[in-house]
């Protein structure tokens, strides 16, 4: 017969693992990030607690709809750890996303976070895909949310007339953000021409043609 003692410290284990699936939790108070510290660990080093200010924890910069002058017709600004030092070691952060009419924030990834978002002006389809390779998609207005799985391929799109907005939060200090098409056709040194080609099931001058399509301008 199986001991008692031993799906106790199974279920233990589990809560422990549990635990560490978003950000890992702060050990202090605070630990306002040194971003100019030179040192490397697993997020920043703490600044001398008598060199942190209120300003450590602010940010005005997602007041506004940013400047979309891109291709995509969307843009993302972050409020996270690298532009609010304080967020180090607390685990959440959040950008808004500005989309102008057909603007589409292309799919990608977070590695580090859950996404969910709050539209503040507009209409949106949304989507995630999981593993399976289901889409799980809809549109989404003001005042709605929706949230994306910690790492699960999402996009949306602004198919209104009017600009659309989103408030984004995640559950991590630096999300981290991997888009497909640049992941794959723009990585730097390059991903072979004949993996794309394989991969996709396409000749290569097709996969150089879509790597010239996403090069950076110059
Ligand atoms: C939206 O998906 C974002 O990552 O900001
Ligand atoms: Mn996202």
């Amino acid at each position: 017969m199986t001991s008692p003692a031993v799906p106790l410290s199974l279920l233990l284990l589990f809560a422990i693992l549990s635990n560490t699936f978003a950000d890992p939790d702060p050990l202090q108070d605070t630990c306002v990030a040194d971003l100019s510290s030179g040192v490397t660990i697993n997020g920043f080093v703490c600044k001398p607690s008598n060199n942190v200010s209120a300003n450590d924890f602010f940010f005005d910069g997602l007041k506004n709809p940013g400047l979309i002058n891109n291709s995509l017709g969307s843009l993302v600004t972050a409020a996270n750890v690298l532009k609010i030092p304080g967020l180090n070691t607390l685990g959440v952060s959040l950008a808004r996303v500005d989309y102008a009419p057909g603007g589409v924030n292309p799919p990608h990834t977070h590695p580090r976070a859950t996404e969910i978002v709050f539209v503040l002006e507009g209409e949106l389809e949304v989507g995630f895909i999981t593993t399976a390779n289901i889409l799980i998609t809809r549109t989404i207005m003001v005042g709605e949310v929706f949230t994306f799985p910690k790492g699960l391929v999402h996009f949306q799109i602004n198919n209104g007339v009017g600009n659309a907005s989103v408030l984004a939060a995640f559950n991590s200090q630096l999300p981290g953000t991997q888009a497909i098409a640049l992941a794959l056709f723009a990585a730097s040194p390059p991903v072979p021409d004949n993996v794309l080609a394989k991969a996709f099931q396409i000749g290569t001058m097709e996969v150089d043609n879509i790597k010239s399509g996403l090069a950076p301008k110059k």
